[in-house]
Protein backbone atom coordinates (compact mmCIF):
# COMPACT_ATOMS: atom_id res chain seq x y z
CA UNK A 1 0.00 0.00 0.00
CA UNK A 2 1.27 3.06 -0.88
CA UNK A 3 1.29 6.30 1.72
CA UNK A 4 0.93 9.60 -1.49
CA UNK A 5 1.76 12.87 0.60
CA UNK A 6 1.72 15.57 -2.37
CA UNK A 7 -1.22 16.38 -4.51
CA UNK A 8 1.61 15.58 -7.54
CA UNK A 9 2.28 11.69 -6.44
CA UNK A 10 -1.66 11.67 -6.22
CA UNK A 11 -2.46 12.55 -9.39
CA UNK A 12 0.58 10.25 -10.96
CA UNK A 13 -1.28 7.88 -9.74
CA UNK A 14 -4.45 8.34 -10.26
CA UNK A 15 -3.66 9.30 -13.84
CA UNK A 16 -1.70 5.44 -14.72
CA UNK A 17 -4.51 3.89 -12.99
CA UNK A 18 -7.00 5.85 -15.25
CA UNK A 19 -4.90 5.00 -18.41
CA UNK A 20 -4.95 1.48 -17.74
CA UNK A 21 -9.13 1.84 -17.85
CA UNK A 22 -9.25 0.68 -14.20
CA UNK A 23 -11.81 2.45 -11.47
CA UNK A 24 -10.64 3.91 -9.06
CA UNK A 25 -13.01 3.79 -5.41
CA UNK A 26 -11.94 6.57 -3.19
CA UNK A 27 -13.04 6.94 0.56
CA UNK A 28 -12.35 10.58 1.90
CA UNK A 29 -12.18 10.65 5.77
CA UNK A 30 -10.33 12.36 8.45
CA UNK A 31 -8.95 9.85 9.54
CA UNK A 32 -9.27 7.99 13.29
CA UNK A 33 -10.92 4.59 11.53
CA UNK A 34 -14.04 3.15 12.87
CA UNK A 35 -15.90 0.34 11.69
CA UNK A 36 -18.18 3.12 9.39
CA UNK A 37 -14.98 4.06 7.18
CA UNK A 38 -13.91 0.76 6.83
CA UNK A 39 -17.21 -0.92 6.13
CA UNK A 40 -16.80 2.02 2.66
CA UNK A 41 -13.08 0.79 2.66
CA UNK A 42 -15.09 -2.59 1.79
CA UNK A 43 -17.58 -1.74 -0.62
CA UNK A 44 -14.95 0.28 -2.41
CA UNK A 45 -12.33 -2.85 -2.61
CA UNK A 46 -15.59 -5.02 -3.70
CA UNK A 47 -16.88 -2.52 -6.14
CA UNK A 48 -13.06 -0.86 -7.49
CA UNK A 49 -10.04 -1.95 -9.47
CA UNK A 50 -8.32 0.62 -7.31
CA UNK A 51 -9.22 1.97 -3.86
CA UNK A 52 -7.94 5.25 -2.63
CA UNK A 53 -8.44 6.55 1.10
CA UNK A 54 -7.73 10.37 2.17
CA UNK A 55 -6.92 10.98 5.50
CA UNK A 56 -7.26 14.55 6.38
CA UNK A 57 -8.50 16.68 9.09
CA UNK A 58 -9.96 19.43 7.03
CA UNK A 59 -9.22 23.03 8.82
CA UNK A 60 -11.69 24.76 6.94
CA UNK A 61 -14.96 22.94 7.78
CA UNK A 62 -14.06 23.60 11.84
CA UNK A 63 -15.21 26.75 13.08
CA UNK A 64 -12.90 28.77 15.12
CA UNK A 65 -14.35 27.62 18.34
CA UNK A 66 -14.36 24.18 17.17
CA UNK A 67 -12.62 20.88 18.13
CA UNK A 68 -10.03 21.11 15.06
CA UNK A 69 -6.63 20.85 17.77
CA UNK A 70 -8.25 17.96 19.68
CA UNK A 71 -9.48 16.15 16.45
CA UNK A 72 -8.46 12.58 17.16
CA UNK A 73 -5.82 11.75 15.17
CA UNK A 74 -3.52 7.94 15.14
CA UNK A 75 -1.76 7.73 11.48
CA UNK A 76 -0.07 4.66 12.13
CA UNK A 77 -3.42 2.77 13.67
CA UNK A 78 -5.13 4.07 10.99
CA UNK A 79 -2.65 2.75 7.82
CA UNK A 80 -2.57 -0.70 9.57
CA UNK A 81 -6.44 -0.70 8.97
CA UNK A 82 -6.27 0.23 5.79
CA UNK A 83 -3.37 -2.08 5.19
CA UNK A 84 -5.76 -4.97 6.36
CA UNK A 85 -8.97 -3.79 4.19
CA UNK A 86 -6.44 -4.10 1.02
CA UNK A 87 -6.53 -0.85 0.27
CA UNK A 88 -3.95 0.14 -2.86
CA UNK A 89 -2.72 3.80 -1.43
CA UNK A 90 -3.74 6.29 1.16
CA UNK A 91 -3.57 9.91 0.30
CA UNK A 92 -2.08 11.88 3.64
CA UNK A 93 -1.39 15.36 2.85
CA UNK A 94 -0.58 18.14 5.09
CA UNK A 95 -2.55 21.28 5.42
CA UNK A 96 0.27 23.42 3.44
CA UNK A 97 -0.11 21.16 0.46
CA UNK A 98 -3.75 21.49 0.72
CA UNK A 99 -4.21 25.27 1.16
CA UNK A 100 -2.36 28.00 0.05
CA UNK A 101 -4.34 31.28 1.14
CA UNK A 102 -7.42 29.45 -1.03
CA UNK A 103 -9.71 32.34 -2.45
CA UNK A 104 -12.12 29.70 -4.24
CA UNK A 105 -15.04 28.22 -2.06
CA UNK A 106 -17.44 25.79 -3.22
CA UNK A 107 -20.74 26.07 -1.16
CA UNK A 108 -24.38 24.31 -2.11
CA UNK A 109 -26.33 26.98 -1.33
CA UNK A 110 -28.95 26.48 0.81
CA UNK A 111 -28.86 23.13 1.55
CA UNK A 112 -25.64 24.20 4.14
CA UNK A 113 -27.52 26.64 5.87
CA UNK A 114 -30.15 23.93 7.49
CA UNK A 115 -30.24 21.24 9.62
CA UNK A 116 -26.25 21.06 10.76
CA UNK A 117 -25.52 24.00 8.74
CA UNK A 118 -27.59 26.35 11.32
CA UNK A 119 -24.90 25.86 14.40
CA UNK A 120 -22.51 25.37 11.82
CA UNK A 121 -22.67 27.65 9.39
CA UNK A 122 -19.36 27.77 7.11
CA UNK A 123 -19.10 23.44 7.85
CA UNK A 124 -20.38 22.61 4.64
CA UNK A 125 -18.38 25.52 2.75
CA UNK A 126 -15.36 23.57 3.64
CA UNK A 127 -16.55 19.93 3.19
CA UNK A 128 -17.66 20.86 -0.04
CA UNK A 129 -14.31 22.68 -1.21
CA UNK A 130 -12.27 19.95 0.24
CA UNK A 131 -13.85 16.81 -1.20
CA UNK A 132 -14.05 19.08 -4.95
CA UNK A 133 -10.32 19.27 -4.52
CA UNK A 134 -10.10 15.81 -3.18
CA UNK A 135 -12.12 14.93 -6.37
CA UNK A 136 -10.23 16.72 -8.80
CA UNK A 137 -6.58 15.57 -7.03
CA UNK A 138 -7.76 11.51 -6.62
CA UNK A 139 -9.85 11.37 -9.66
CA UNK A 140 -12.24 8.65 -8.66
CA UNK A 141 -14.60 7.09 -10.54
CA UNK A 142 -16.65 6.18 -7.35
CA UNK A 143 -16.69 7.89 -3.96
CA UNK A 144 -18.30 6.44 -0.79
CA UNK A 145 -19.83 8.22 1.82
CA UNK A 146 -21.31 7.34 4.78
CA UNK A 147 -25.25 8.08 5.24
CA UNK A 148 -24.71 9.20 9.26
CA UNK A 149 -24.11 12.33 7.02
CA UNK A 150 -27.11 12.37 5.78
CA UNK A 151 -26.86 15.99 5.17
CA UNK A 152 -23.25 15.97 4.01
CA UNK A 153 -24.18 12.82 1.27
CA UNK A 154 -27.21 15.48 0.14
CA UNK A 155 -25.00 18.15 -0.03
CA UNK A 156 -21.97 16.59 -1.98
CA UNK A 157 -24.51 14.88 -4.25
CA UNK A 158 -26.46 18.08 -5.13
CA UNK A 159 -22.37 19.50 -5.90
CA UNK A 160 -21.33 16.57 -8.33
CA UNK A 161 -24.74 16.96 -10.11
CA UNK A 162 -24.58 20.42 -10.47
CA UNK A 163 -20.73 20.75 -11.43
CA UNK A 164 -20.54 17.91 -13.59
CA UNK A 165 -18.13 15.98 -11.27
CA UNK A 166 -17.50 12.37 -13.72
CA UNK A 167 -18.01 10.19 -10.76
CA UNK A 168 -20.18 7.91 -9.13
CA UNK A 169 -21.56 8.50 -5.61
CA UNK A 170 -22.27 5.73 -3.39
CA UNK A 171 -23.87 6.30 0.11
CA UNK A 172 -23.53 3.55 2.29
CA UNK A 173 -25.53 2.54 5.49
CA UNK A 174 -24.99 3.47 9.59
CA UNK A 175 -22.56 1.99 11.18
CA UNK A 176 -23.68 1.13 15.10
CA UNK A 177 -22.13 -0.35 17.93
CA UNK A 178 -23.77 -3.35 19.70
CA UNK A 179 -26.11 -0.88 22.16
CA UNK A 180 -27.30 1.09 18.70
CA UNK A 181 -24.90 4.16 18.91
CA UNK A 182 -23.48 5.00 15.48
CA UNK A 183 -20.25 4.84 14.81
CA UNK A 184 -18.36 8.52 14.86
CA UNK A 185 -14.70 9.48 15.90
CA UNK A 186 -16.50 11.77 18.23
CA UNK A 187 -17.56 9.55 20.57
CA UNK A 188 -14.15 9.31 22.14
CA UNK A 189 -15.10 12.57 23.17
CA UNK A 190 -17.80 11.06 25.14
CA UNK A 191 -16.95 10.20 29.33
CA UNK A 192 -18.00 6.70 30.76
CA UNK A 193 -21.39 7.98 32.09
CA UNK A 194 -21.86 9.61 28.73
CA UNK A 195 -21.61 6.67 26.48
CA UNK A 196 -23.65 4.78 28.63
CA UNK A 197 -26.34 7.90 27.74
CA UNK A 198 -25.86 8.08 24.19
CA UNK A 199 -27.53 5.25 22.20
CA UNK A 200 -31.10 7.41 23.21
CA UNK A 201 -30.10 8.93 19.98
CA UNK A 202 -30.65 5.43 18.10
CA UNK A 203 -33.61 4.61 20.66
CA UNK A 204 -35.33 8.16 20.07
CA UNK A 205 -35.17 7.62 16.38
CA UNK A 206 -36.67 4.17 16.53
CA UNK A 207 -39.30 5.84 18.33
CA UNK A 208 -39.95 8.07 15.62
CA UNK A 209 -40.02 5.24 13.09
CA UNK A 210 -42.19 3.13 15.57
CA UNK A 211 -44.76 6.24 15.77
CA UNK A 212 -44.67 6.93 12.01
CA UNK A 213 -45.47 2.61 11.64
CA UNK A 214 -48.29 3.46 14.43
CA UNK A 215 -50.28 5.71 11.60
CA UNK A 216 -48.45 8.95 13.10
CA UNK A 217 -47.88 11.63 10.09
CA UNK A 218 -47.74 14.90 12.39
CA UNK A 219 -43.94 15.86 12.44
CA UNK A 220 -45.17 18.01 15.45
CA UNK A 221 -46.07 15.26 17.30
CA UNK A 222 -43.05 13.00 16.57
CA UNK A 223 -40.92 15.58 16.74
CA UNK A 224 -42.03 16.47 20.87
CA UNK A 225 -41.94 12.49 21.50
CA UNK A 226 -38.21 12.52 20.27
CA UNK A 227 -37.25 15.32 21.79
CA UNK A 228 -38.73 13.97 25.64
CA UNK A 229 -37.11 10.65 24.97
CA UNK A 230 -33.73 12.38 24.30
CA UNK A 231 -34.61 14.95 27.38
CA UNK A 232 -34.50 11.79 29.67
CA UNK A 233 -30.46 11.26 29.50
CA UNK A 234 -29.86 15.34 29.83
CA UNK A 235 -28.20 16.14 26.94
CA UNK A 236 -28.79 19.81 25.28
CA UNK A 237 -30.41 18.88 22.30
CA UNK A 238 -29.56 21.14 19.01
CA UNK A 239 -31.96 20.11 17.03
CA UNK A 240 -34.54 17.38 15.93
CA UNK A 241 -36.20 17.89 12.43
CA UNK A 242 -38.28 15.73 9.95
CA UNK A 243 -37.43 16.93 6.21
CA UNK A 244 -37.95 15.61 2.69
CA UNK A 245 -34.07 14.26 1.67
CA UNK A 246 -33.93 15.89 -1.07
CA UNK A 247 -34.72 19.79 -0.49
CA UNK A 248 -33.90 19.05 3.13
CA UNK A 249 -36.90 21.30 3.58
CA UNK A 250 -39.41 20.44 6.13
CA UNK A 251 -42.37 18.03 5.62
CA UNK A 252 -45.87 19.11 6.57
CA UNK A 253 -47.47 15.32 6.14
CA UNK A 254 -44.80 12.33 6.94
CA UNK A 255 -44.44 10.05 4.27
CA UNK A 256 -42.33 7.20 3.60
CA UNK A 257 -38.80 8.23 2.47
CA UNK A 258 -39.19 10.87 4.81
CA UNK A 259 -36.21 11.43 6.95
CA UNK A 260 -35.62 13.19 10.75
CA UNK A 261 -32.30 14.05 11.73
CA UNK A 262 -30.90 15.28 15.24
CA UNK A 263 -27.84 16.35 16.85
CA UNK A 264 -27.11 16.59 20.53
CA UNK A 265 -24.48 17.88 22.70
CA UNK A 266 -23.21 15.72 25.98
CA UNK A 267 -20.54 18.02 27.65
CA UNK A 268 -17.56 17.73 24.80
CA UNK A 269 -19.52 15.66 21.93
CA UNK A 270 -21.68 17.05 19.71
CA UNK A 271 -23.52 13.72 17.73
CA UNK A 272 -25.76 12.89 15.10
CA UNK A 273 -27.43 10.85 13.66
CA UNK A 274 -30.64 10.30 11.20
CA UNK A 275 -33.48 7.65 10.43
CA UNK A 276 -35.40 7.45 6.65
CA UNK A 277 -38.81 6.62 7.65
CA UNK A 278 -39.75 3.10 6.27
O1 LIG B 1 -17.10 13.02 6.59
C1 LIG B 1 -15.92 13.39 6.77
O2 LIG B 1 -15.12 12.74 7.43
C2 LIG B 1 -15.45 14.72 6.17
O3 LIG B 1 -16.46 15.68 6.21
C3 LIG B 1 -14.90 14.57 4.75
C4 LIG B 1 -15.95 14.09 3.77
C5 LIG B 1 -13.72 13.61 4.76
C6 LIG B 1 -14.37 15.93 4.24
O4 LIG B 1 -13.37 16.43 5.05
Amino acid sequence: MDVIKTVREMRAFSNAARLKGKTIGFVPTMGFLHKGHLSLVKKARAECEVVVVSIFVNPTQFAPNEDLKAYPRDFERDKELCEKENADAIFFPSTGEMYSKPLTFVEVEELGKVLCGKTRPSHFRGVTTVVSKLFNIAKPTHAYFGLKDFQQFVIVKKMVDDLNFDLELVGCPIVREEDGLAMSSRNKYLSKEERKKAPVLNKALSLAQEMFSRGETNPANVRQAVIDRLSETGCKIDYVKLFETESLKPVEKIGSGNAIALAVFFEKARLIDNRVFE
